[in-house]
């Protein structure tokens, strides 16, 4: 499996698997169906509420720590020096590790200054490999990269074909900061699956889209963590490496970039609104 060398010099695999949504008590048969074909880099959040079973999986796969990368998420309901520090901590007890590999801010909102203190010193104190965010667009990510000791190493945005995040790209480069694509198979959106031109490509290679468009990203360095709960679609999305698209064929899937996110418009007050209440809504815990 390919991987990609990070800002501070530590190698994350290119492809991992999302677990978004995926119910706690079925998270754990998924990740351990996911390492089975091959990955073995997960990301997983803090309010995905299914750490314990991505910790469940990994500690019962025998696979070693260290060839294992972990990503999680601190949310907005723990944002805040004191509160991410211990909530970093929750995560390392779920998890069942004493270190997590890919730490990240997951969203915009509430007191992130603090939380990336927070994280900076995980960092240092060897919790945490490398450092973060999540749904940061252009300014905002400007001034806190700019303004922190610690340059992010990689920023998670919703990035797909119809979404190739050009611009925050560039943005990055001067950090050194690596894209990460979540969606990166756009949920299906913008009938992705029903693409000719995507089909056409596919039935060149003797692939399928979802193939296709995650070969196009991770051939443009953009991290990937695909989600399937079909186990033979969690083998497929990782099958990428016994074929190449041409520059025609990339040059074509360029063309497909809107310019714009589709799922969520991190501008938009109503969102910000949404998710500042989401944990009150979902956590299961508060559910009791
Ligand atoms: N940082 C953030 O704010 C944020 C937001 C969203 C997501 N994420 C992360 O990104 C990960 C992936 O994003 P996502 O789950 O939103 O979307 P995605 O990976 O783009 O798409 C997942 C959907 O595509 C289907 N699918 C997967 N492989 C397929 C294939 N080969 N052919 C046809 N359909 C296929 C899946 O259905 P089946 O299960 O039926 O296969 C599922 O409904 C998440 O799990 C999460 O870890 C992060």
């Amino acid at each position: 499996m390919k991987e990609v060398r990070l800002n501070n010099g530590v190698e994350m695999p290119l492809m991992g698997y999302g677990v978004w949504q995926i119910a706690p008590a079925e998270c754990e048969q998924y990740v351990s169906e996911a390492l089975k074909a091959g990955y073995r880099s997960i990301d997983t959040a803090q309010a995905y509420y299914n750490e314990e079973g991505v910790g469940e999986a990994i500690s019962k796969s025998g696979i070693p720590r260290q060839e294992l990368f972990l990503t999680t998420k601190v949310w907005i309901s723990n944002a805040g020096e004191e509160k991410a520090a211990r909530s970093i901590d929750e995560s390392l007890r779920k998890l069942k590790t004493d270190y997590i590999d890919l730490l990240l801010i997951h969203q915009p909102f509430g007191d992130y200054y603090g939380t990336y203190r927070a994280m900076e010193k995980a960092y240092k104190a060897g919790k945490a490999r490398a450092i973060g965010l999540s749904n940061f667009y252009d300014a905002r990510f400007v001034d806190l990269a700019e303004n922190m000791e610690v340059k992010p190493a990689v920023v998670q945005l919703e990035t797909h074909v119809f979404s190739q995040q050009v611009k925050m790209r560039e943005l990055m480069k001067e950090y050194g900061t690596r894209l990460m694509a979540w969606s990166p198979l756009a949920r299906g959106m913008n009938n992705l699956f029903g693409n000719e031109m995507l089909k056409e490509i596919a039935d060149r290679h003797g692939k399928d889209i979802a193939q296709i468009c995650l070969k196009f990203l991770t051939d443009e360095g953009i991290i990937v963590i695909p989600q399937s709960t079909k186990p033979e679609r969690i083998r497929s999305n990782f099958a990428l490496d016994d074929f190449e698209l041409t520059d025609d064929e990339q040059k074509a899937i360029r063309r497909l970039d809107a310019g714009h996110p589709f799922a969520a418009d991190f501008n938009d007050p109503a969102l910000a609104k949404y998710l500042l209440g989401y944990d009150k809504q979902f956590n299961p815990n508060n559910q009791k």
